[in-house]
């Protein structure tokens, strides 16, 4: 293994950056921007088998937020603080099409040590079956099965929000009965309990757990006193990190460290991969960073990983969970009776 290697079941990343799925891989030139920003591997932009999951990215529309809530410009230098809310479609391109180019490109990328992922959103059961089979059929390496979209309250039968531990189970079993490459099962977010989920997809056979979907808000506009962009959005922000490093945290801890993680939700640059590795994540998916920055981010992230593991003469399997596993149960810190007084704003005490 390199410095950088990190593995994922049964396969090895040159590097533990992933483009994680979006519209800026929706086509050929982006996928091929995020190979050639040197990722060990991207995830192609999802399909399923609904032409209503297809008509919505008709209906598509992304606002950038800053910290008080007003929109930002759309120039491609986002704030890492900046809050993407958005809504979102499925892959438009036919499902064949979609298929022959993921596929040639993950043929292409193996020469490189690269993986260009397949993706399915889950709409219907049997028809996620049917075309993880094709996809294993064309030869792609890899199926990232997404069951926790944000969305699946606000458009139920196009993309699912799954949050039931028996469902979910069934439901990732079901595919890896049908296909023998690695299934990647990228879960939701939005759980009470995030590890149970990802112990329930590790039971159905996932090979490795993406975690954790983004989660759906809504932000009134003071000026027109409506929702911005007129409805529940998927949110996101680099403020989203710290909740996905606890259940990263959280899943290692009742899963056990040989269990592959892969992080996902708040990254906005290389030094937050690192961040989500020390919390448990064997390997860490970039998306929103790079539609609102460009592909450079990916290649900058590469980097700073990189430097940091060689600057520290670390290994990036080494550094995985190392924050993790220091975490302190509350009753095991120090008691300093009257520290918080120090805090208090003035007029408290
Ligand atoms: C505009 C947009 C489109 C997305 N499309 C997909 C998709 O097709 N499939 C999928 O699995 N996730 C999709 N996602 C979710 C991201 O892959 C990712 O899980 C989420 O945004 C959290 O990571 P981030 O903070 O790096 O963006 C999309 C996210 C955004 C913002």
């Amino acid at each position: 293994m390199t410095a950088t290697e990190t593995r994922i079941g049964r396969i090895t990343l040159k590097n533990p950056v992933i483009c994680g799925s979006g519209e800026h891989v929706m086509t050929e030139a982006g996928l091929k921007s995020a190979l050639a920003a040197g990722v060990g591997a991207v995830v192609a932009k999802s399909v399923n088998e609904t032409q209503a999951a297809k008509d919505q990215l008709d209906r598509t529309n992304y606002a950038l937020l800053d910290g008080d809530w007003n929109r930002l410009k759309w120039d491609f230098s986002a704030p890492r603080n900046a809050t993407l809310a958005c809504r979102s479609g499925l892959q438009t391109m036919d499902f064949d099409a979609w298929v022959e180019i993921t596929a040639r490109l993950d043929a292409d990328a193996a020469k490189t040590d690269q993986y260009v992922i397949g993706s399915i959103i889950l709409a219907d059961l049997d028809a996620a079956v049917d075309m993880a089979k094709q996809i294993e059929a064309a030869g792609i390496r890899v199926l990232e099965f997404n069951i926790g979209t944000p969305y699946g309250d606000e458009a139920a039968g196009v993309v699912s929000t799954e949050r039931a531990t028996a469902r979910v189970t069934e439901i990732i079993k079901a595919v890896c009965a049908t296909v023998t490459i690695p299934v990647w099962a990228k879960i939701t977010g939005q759980s009470e309990n995030v590890a149970a989920l990802a112990q329930a997809a590790r039971d159905g056979g996932a090979e490795a757990v993406v975690l954790m979907g983004r989660f759906l808000g809504m932000i009134p506009e003071l000026d027109t006193q409506a929702p911005l962009l007129g409805t529940n959005l998927g949110t996101g922000g680099g403020w989203a990190l710290p909740m996905t490093c606890y259940w990263l945290s959280k899943s290692r801890a009742h899963l056990g460290p040989d269990a592959p993680l892969v992080g996902m939700n708040g990254v906005r640059s290389g030094e937050d991969v690192l961040r989500l590795m020390l919390a448990g994540a064997h390997a860490v998916e970039i998306s929103s960073a790079v539609w609102t920055n460009g592909f450079g981010v990916l290649a900058d992230a590469v980097k700073t990983v990189d430097d940091y593991l060689s600057d520290r003469g670390d290994t990036a399997t080494g550094i995985i969970g190392r924050a993790a596993d220091q975490v302190m149960p509350f009753g095991a810190l120090p008691q300093q009776p009257g520290y918080w007084e120090k805090f208090a704003p003035p007029g408290a005490i």
